[in-house]
């Protein structure tokens, strides 16, 4: 077994939200470099043939709504692989520091002395408005973007968040892990006072080949959603430039985009 440096190296690399060329050059430089990558679920499976033939790969992943590694076992494998081998990337998802546990790796990585450095990546909302042909700020009519979650730690969509303050801001909403609680999630914002009217998006698989857009009104997307399939990883966008969507999907895998 090789090991290339022996006090260990954590690097928390952002994957990009499924498109394996939405990695950065830093993070796929790392992810070559790496003798051990410990992943999520919902990375580009492509990314592994960039690992070394001598590295290990450790697959951590959760599955929406189900258990997979325990947290801690994630932090103490970081540690651990990292002592063993030398140069350990931490590949997440999307940007690591957004609703990706971060900090519990980063806190466990510091507790054992270890140093450690973030490559951001792209972010499912930032995916999912390119997916859609449109931007998550206008001039003058959004100047505010709010990332939430749907699903808290509490697995109650209401704990944690000032949903009064969400029904009044003049902006962008986008919801991430809201795919099953659609229904509760707009009906919620209408009831206090949101527009029903106002456009609004869910992206499936943004980044991906099956990437899939359901656009139309708060009042009506989850209802439209359901009606379409729509599965996790999807990703939801109320406000203004929701409705400033131009791209279809059809037209961009016309045009060769994924190929
Ligand atoms: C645990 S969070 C991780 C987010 C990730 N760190 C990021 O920056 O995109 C997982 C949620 O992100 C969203 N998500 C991740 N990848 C996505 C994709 N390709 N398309 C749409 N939503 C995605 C979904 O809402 C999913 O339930």
């Amino acid at each position: 077994m090789r090991r290339s440096d022996a006090a260990g190296f954590v690097s928390f690399v952002g994957a990009g939200p499924g498109d394996p060329e939405l990695i950065t050059l830093k993070g796929l430089r790392r992810l070559r470099e790496a003798d051990v990558v410990v992943h999520d679920r919902l990375i580009p499976v492509e990314l592994l043939s960039d690992v070394r033939a001598d590295a290990d790969v450790i697959d951590v992943g959760k599955a929406a709504g189900r258990h997979g590694v325990a947290q801690d076992d994630i932090n103490r494998l970081i540690v651990e692989r990292a002592r063993a081998r030398g140069r350990l990337v931490r590949l997440k998802g999307g940007d690591p520091g957004l609703f990706g546990r971060l900090d519990e790796e980063i806190g466990a990585v510091q507790a054992a002395g270890l140093p450690f450095e973030i490559v951001p990546g792209v972010t499912a909302a930032t995916a999912a408005a390119a997916v859609a042909g449109c931007s998550l700020t206008a001039r003058g009519r959004a100047s505010l973007v709010v990332l939430a979650t749907g699903t808290d730690h509490t697995a109650d969509e209401t704990a944690g968040l000032d949903w009064d303050l969400l029904a009044r801001i003049e902006g962008t909403l986008v919801f991430y892990m809201a795919a099953r609680r659609l229904p509760s999630i707009t009906t919620l914002l209408a009831d206090l006072g949101r527009d029903p009217g106002e456009p609004a998006l869910v992206v499936e698989a943004a980044g991906r080949r099956d990437a899939r857009i359901v656009s139309g009104e708060l009042g009506t997307i989850a209802e439209a959603a359901r009606r379409a399939g729509i599965e996790p990883p999807a990703i939801f966008i109320t406000g203004p430039t929701a409705g400033l969507a131009r791209v279809s999907l059809a037209r961009l895998l016309e045009a060769g985009a994924y190929a």
